[in-house]
Order: structure tokens, then sequence, then C-alpha cells
């Protein structure tokens, strides 16, 4: 499948169901981090290094599972893009996490490419469960809640089914904010340090802080917390505007926790060049949220498969471009900025 036809049949598909694809881009107010965002990442280019360089090899390790290349979705607990179209096709209204089957058949596209599916949940979903006995590789961010005891219970039973890490999205919990909504939803609330070192112990998981954007927060978050893990985010735009971009303050977070905490990150990535990027400047690997909706709404889990696959290749002609023979081997020297 290709890049291109994946993008534009998914345009498509939603064009013809009447969904503006200006909810692809999220953004709470302006829209402004996104610009930015991205600006800063087009600033930045290659080294070529051609001579002496082979087909590269982009296997990598992730919480202990192995995978073909550092890309994975990134955490979905549900998409009014993806509920509007599962709808129409239906005939029945999508109202809670229970209705929203297609992540089912998403999660079979992970699968089928190899890849790590993160679901985020606000409740211990059947569905979570039936996909990881299916064999799929599975974290569980849990939503930052005002019901502390139950995010407690939905960390202890991500272990149970069988997670392979879990965590809690922190950049939710002032209420996350599209540019065309109201703050919401009110099930979520602020968490304190000591309400997040209390879902750290209730596991024995790796346990991973998502909406990571100083050098700050990511030293609290392992000194604190104990975080075996952290994500690097702005949320797709949905936490505030005018956030920093995501691969300025990505090495500024690496060297604040060393190399024995693993860094994913996301917001604003888009091809196999991007995740190169973000691989010279200190990410173990890297997420992506609405190019998989797309690829989801134009082709359902194949789209995901094919999707991961693309940009899998993407990565490896790009290492291999810049001499990049392995993940291991990956360092910023390979970064011109412009
Ligand atoms: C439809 C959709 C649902 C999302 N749900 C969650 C969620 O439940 N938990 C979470 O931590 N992040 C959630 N996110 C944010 C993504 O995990 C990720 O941070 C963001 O999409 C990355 O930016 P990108 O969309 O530019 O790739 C969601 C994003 C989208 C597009």
């Amino acid at each position: 499948m290709h890049y291109d036809q994946i993008v534009e049949h998914g345009l498509e598909v939603l064009k013809g169901a009447g969904i503006d694809a200006k909810f692809l881009n999220l953004g709470s107010e302006t829209q402004s981090q996104n610009r930015i965002n991205r600006q800063y990442t087009d600033s930045l280019t290659f080294e070529m290094r051609i001579l002496g360089s082979v087909v590269s090899d982009t296997r990598t390790k992730i919480f202990g599972v192995e995978i073909p290349a550092p890309i994975t979705p990134a955490p979905i607990i549900s998409s009014r893009i993806l509920d509007r179209l599962a709808e129409q096709e239906s005939g029945m209204s999508v109202k809670s996490s229970a209705d929203r089957v297609y992540l089912e058949e998403y999660a079979r596209g992970v699968r089928e490419a190899g890849s790590v599916m993160w679901w985020g949940a606000d409740s211990k979903n059947e569905m979570i469960e039936r996909t990881i006995k299916q064999g799929t590789k599975t974290i569980v961010i849990v939503k930052p809640m005002r019901d502390k005891a139950k995010a407690k219970e939905i960390v202890a039973w991500a272990e149970r089914i069988g997670c392979i890490a879990v965590g809690m999205d922190i950049d939710a919990m002032y209420f996350e904010k599209a540019f065309d909504e109201d703050e919401g939803p009110d099930y979520l609330a602020q968490q304190t340090i000591e309400d997040l070192k209390r879902y750290r112990e209730a596991t024995k998981l790796p346990f991973i802080v998502k909406g990571i954007l100083s050098a700050h927060d990511a030293e609290v978050a392992v000194r604190e917390i104990s975080a075996s893990g952290l994500v690097v985010s702005m949320h797709g735009g949905e936490a505030i505007d005018y956030t920093a971009p995501v691969l300025k303050v990505l090495p500024e977070v690496r060297a604040a926790v060393g190399e024995g905490v693993e860094v994913l990150v996301d917001s604003g990535f888009r091809r196999g060049t991007d995740v190169l990027k973000a691989l010279a400047l200190g990410a173990d690997g890297v997420c992506f949220g609405s190019l998989m909706v797309l690829a989801f709404a134009a082709y359902k889990g194949d789209g995901i498969s094919g999707m991961l696959k693309t940009l899998y290749r993407e990565l490896q002609r790009t290492m291999s471009y810049t001499g990049c023979k392995s993940i291991d081997s990956i360092d910023k020297s390979i970064i011109r900025p412009v």
C-alpha cells in the first residue's frame, strides 16, 4: 500500500461521509502549536552518508517487546471521526467505549504489522482483554480521572490482563480541548504527584507518564514517580496552544533522564523521515495518532497495517541513506538544522 493512496482514500471517505477533514488537525484554540511544531520539524535536514552504508535494520524493542521498527500508533480511546463513520455504517449510535468495536479491528491492524497497540482507558474494557488474548502486545494509558480509586484499579487490571506497560496521560488532567470544543470531559481531574505515585505502586509493569514537555516534568516523573517510560507529547495539540515543538524539547528530556528511561515521542509525526529526526534527537520510538485515524478511515485494519509498514520502509530507506545501520547506531550527528 502506498502512503498517498491511503491518505487520499481516507480523505475521500471522510468527504463522502460529510466529515470535515479539519477535525484531523487537533489544537486547543488556534492550532498554533501544530504549525510551529511542523515548522521546527521541517527546519531539520539530514546529512547524507551513502558510501559504505548498508540496507538498515530497523528492528528494536520497546518495554521488552521486539517490534519491526520504533513506530507505533499513539494511545486512542475514541475518535469522533471514527465514531461518525461507525454510526453511518451500522445505523447505531456510538456512546460508550463498549460501542467502539472498531478499535478491535484497529488493534488487528496493529497486530498484523507486528507493532504495539496503545489504548486510552477510562474503564476495564473487555475489548482490550480480547485483543490481548488474540496476541496483541498492548499498553494501556489510563485517563487522569476524578475517580482516583478507579484509575488505580485500571492500572492493576492492566497488569492482570497481560499488558506490557501502563501509564497515564497527565496532559489531559486539566481537560482536553479541541479548537471547536469546550474543555472537558468532566470525569477528568487534576492528579497530584502522590496520586501518580500510588498508581505507580499499584503495578510491577513499566509505568509511563505521557504528556511530558519539559526537562522539569521529565525529572520529576523519574525522580518522584519512578516512571520507567515517558512520552514527550503535546497530545496532538489538545493540551494548550503555543507549546514548544516536541523535537526541540526531546533532547532536553533525554539529557535530564539519561539512558535508563524509555523515551517515546508523539504529536505532529507524519512520515518516516520525521521518525528518524526524533530517533537522532534521543527518542526510543515514535507514536502516530491522527495519521492512524485517517488510515483506519481509508481501509480499516488493513489501513493501519498498511500505513505502519509504509512508515517502516520510509524509515529504513532514510536510515540507509544517512549511514545508520541499526537503531542503536543513530545519533544527532546526522541532523543539520537549515
Ligand atoms: C482520535 C484520538 C484519540 C486519542 N485518545 C487519546 C487517549 O485516550 N489517551 C491519550 O493519552 N492520548 C490520546 N490521543 C492523543 C494521541 O495519543 C497522541 O498524543 C496524538 O494524537 C499525537 O499527535 P498526532 O495526532 O499529531 O499524531 C488521541 C488522539 C486522537 C487523534
